[in-house]
């Protein structure tokens, strides 16, 4: 199939070569400790913040009437399962992490500790050849991960993420988001997308925008964080 993307400034026209920018951003990754600091980029101080924002808007999707159930939660671009152990195992019954980094997934069963008993699957891929199992989950969060993939394969990725969902499930994707077009972190091999970009793709996926909230309380020298409440 053939989706048509050329609306603004593709991933394509920044990133120099597809295979260069995940070759890149793995070896990256290779480099960065399995730890809270390496998930956070450095910016370990903001992960209290983080985690109390995803909480909140977590709250206003999963658990009650209409809302998403609270049985089975993905984690994509996983980690070490920072989001994992502080935003979705008091949640959900079950989770599950993906992420292309082996060494992060090895260190998730020592971070998540007891809990971690409740991981079913933890699953060593990168998203962009990874299908998540069909209607298994309430919620697939996609933090801090997007951004390493391109255009279509990020739109790829979200239809395959739709059919991962049960009746009223939810996406939450968060993210950087860029003040304008679509620029190319070399340091780590990704890129910022602008909210119009974000929505675009999104849009294109055949799902809507429940709600968008833009993360509050980080200093006003970071790169805007916005949440995406995706179904
Ligand atoms: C900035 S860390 C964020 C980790 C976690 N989401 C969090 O918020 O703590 C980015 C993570 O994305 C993973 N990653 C990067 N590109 C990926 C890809 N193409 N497929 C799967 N995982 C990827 C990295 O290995 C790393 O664990």
């Amino acid at each position: 199939m053939q989706y048509k993307l050329k609306l603004y400034a593709l991933t394509s026209e920044v990133i120099d070569g597809e295979m260069q920018f995940y070759a890149r951003a793995r070896n990256f990754y290779r480099d960065v400790p399995a730890t809270e600091e390496g998930m956070m980029g450095g910016f370990s101080e903001l992960s209290d913040i983080d985690i109390e924002s995803s909480r909140e808007f977590l709250r206003k999707f999963a658990g009650g009437p209409g809302k998403a159930g609270t049985d089975f939660a993905l984690d994509c671009g996983s980690g070490i399962g920072r989001v994992s152990k502080n935003v979705l195992l008091p949640v959900f019954s079950n989770i599950e992490l993906v992420d292309m980094m082996e060494p992060f997934l090895e260190e998730a069963q020592n971070y998540l500790e007891e809990e971690g008993e409740r991981v079913e699957t933890l699953y060593c891929y990168s998203l962009q050849d990874f299908a998540p199992p069909v209607r298994k989950y309430d919620v697939i969060w996609i933090q801090w991960v997007s951004g390493y993939l391109t255009d279509r394969d990020l739109l790829e990725f979200l239809i395959r993420c739709k059919n991962g969902l049960k009746d009223n499930g939810v996406i939450i994707l968060k993210d950087n988001v860029a003040r304008q077009g679509c620029i190319l972190d070399p340091t780590d091999s990704s890129i910022i997308r602008d909210i119009h970009i974000l929505r675009n793709i999104i849009e294109k996926s055949g799902m809507s925008i429940l709600a968008e909230e833009r993360q509050p309380g980080f200093p006003e020298l970071c790169i805007p964080i916005w949440m995406f409440a995706i179904q």
